[in-house]
């Protein structure tokens, strides 16, 4: 047993703890009074997940799903062989701390564990304490692969990262007992639905330039047919009476005759809410732009 906070282990493009203010302004009305299923298809690093395992004790059942393997099977890790990995992650963490100083070795130790990683030959609790050791130690905390699936991202320059965060590991583990795991497309999540389930919608965003892709997260490219899918989807789900809300990039702010999700989900509520994108290495583009929150949750009660 822990007392800690659940809250996020991976550092994730895209993360949604700037955004969690404008999200609980959008949520349902009577949230906090009926029992409820929460569904989030797209789940990256969790920060909505952790924050709706926090906040909502009648919260009765969670569903979440990516298409990134070796993400769910880390998930899959903490729920269920926590301790296994809190030791196999404090010999990783050992073992690199000792090495701070001596450059070339540190970076030599960095890349073995991304080879070995890459092999997926360790087993279950192996691999993904080697997922948490790259993305703690790599540029950026980037999951970037290649055609191949291999996992390309260099050593990042932290002194001494926390590798091994062994009490949020087992909060982690503990609110993830009430938490179902998939691995695949979003659209199968829909058979998890009940009569009163709200989903959270965090797709790759369209990126706002040639140069901004860093929806790279997956072998498959999340392009605008893809888009059109996941609107095709919020459809179906409105017209089964289920609430959803999904956040994506303002593209609108970057060409203003841009209105391709304007367009999109022109039958639903859209806000433009300020993000805070913390992703881009370049701190001169940090902080300026908007981003989406889409609803068709007409009692919200949404500020702009
Ligand atoms: C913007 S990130 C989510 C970020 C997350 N909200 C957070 O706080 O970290 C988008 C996620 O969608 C996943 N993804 C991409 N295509 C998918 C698909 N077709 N079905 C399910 N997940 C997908 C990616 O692996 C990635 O983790």
């Amino acid at each position: 047993m822990t007392d800690r906070i659940a809250k996020p282990f991976l550092k994730w493009a895209g993360g949604k703890t700037q955004l969690i203010n404008d999200i609980e302004k959008a949520l349902p009305k009577d949230i906090s009074n009926d029992k409820f299923t929460y569904i989030e298809p797209f789940v990256g690093s969790g920060a909505v997940l952790f924050w709706m395992l926090n906040n909502f004790p009648n919260l009765q059942k969670a569903v979440i799903n990516d298409i990134n393997a070796d993400l769910i099977n880390t998930y899959k890790t903490i729920a269920s062989r926590p301790k296994e990995l809190i030791s196999i992650l404090e010999i990783l963490q050992n073992e690199f701390h000792g090495l701070e100083g001596k450059d070339e070795e540190k970076k030599e130790y960095y890349y073995s564990k991304r080879e070995l990683y890459n092999t997926r030959k360790e087993e279950q609790s192996g691999q993904a304490a080697l997922f948490i050791f790259l993305n703690r130690t790599c540029f950026n905390g980037l999951y970037r692969v290649n055609r191949k699936n291999e996992y390309n991202v260099p050593m990042g320059s932290y002194k001494k990262p926390t590798i091994c965060d062994k009490e949020n590991i087992l909060a982690v583990s503990q609110v993830l007992q009430k938490v179902e795991i998939l691995c695949g497309d979003y659209e199968k999540t829909l058979n998890f639905a009940d009569n009163n389930t709200l989903f959270y919608f965090d797709p790759p965003y369209k990126p706002l330039s040639e140069t901004s892709s860093f929806n790279s997260y997956a072998k498959d490219e999340f392009n605008d047919a893809e888009q059109i899918r996941l609107r095709d989807f919020c459809h179906k789900l409105d017209a089964l009476n289920h609430t959803w809300i999904l956040s994506n990039s303002d593209v609108k702010g970057k060409d203003e005759n841009d209105n391709f999700f304007d367009e999109l989900y022109a039958d639903f509520k859209i806000e433009r809410v300020d993000a805070k994108r913390s992703i881009n290495a370049n701190p001169e583009k940090r902080g300026l732009l908007k981003e989406l929150l889409i609803t068709n949750n007409n009692k919200a009660v949404l500020t702009i």
